[in-house]
């Protein structure tokens, strides 16, 4: 295993509302988005910028690094099934390239949108929502 050096950086606001997803399932996007930004960060000068943010509807995660990005054309590409793109003489990425398919589905099966914005050679930027769970209202007072 080829290990390699990058700088994290998490920004994380507190206090934010809820929402209702499966821990597990986020967990799984979360991971996948990662890996891909360390599969294709920048050897020795390697950055990556996780964010959580507060939207009008809902919260808003953004996965960014600066690898060599996605190309416009390729940039819808990379959501099907088995897909992988990229310069394959130099850089062969590894895994099956579901990680993306499927972390897009399970992201919509709980309301929200994942999509990726990117600049050849500054990087790539992967963001996805989350709507804010439905405020309960408050329970009836016991009649009397
Ligand atoms: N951060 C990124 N920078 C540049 N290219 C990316 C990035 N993330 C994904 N890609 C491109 O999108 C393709 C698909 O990504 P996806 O996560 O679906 O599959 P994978 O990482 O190749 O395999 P798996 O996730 O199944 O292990 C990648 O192979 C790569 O070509
Ligand atoms: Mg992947």
């Amino acid at each position: 295993m080829h290990e390699k050096e990058a700088h994290i950086e998490v920004d994380l606001p507190d206090n934010l509302p809820l929402i209702l997803a499966d821990r597990d399932r986020l967990i799984q996007v979360m991971l996948n988005l990662l890996s891909n930004a360390v599969k294709f960060l920048t050897p020795g000068s390697g950055l990556i910028r996780v964010t959580l943010s507060r939207r009008d509807d809902g919260l808003q995660v953004s996965v960014a690094d600066n690898g060599p990005g996605i190309r416009p054309e390729d940039q819808q590409l990379v959501f099907e099934k088995f897909r992988q793109v990229g310069d394959t003489m130099t850089a062969k990425p590894s895994g099956t390239g579901l990680g993306l398919p499927i972390s897009r589905r399970i992201v919509e099966h709980f309301g929200g949108e994942l999509w990726v914005e990117s600049v050849p050679g500054e990087g790539a930027t992967f963001r996805f929502t989350l709507p804010f769970a439905p405020v309960q209202p408050p329970a009836a007072a016991p009649a009397e």
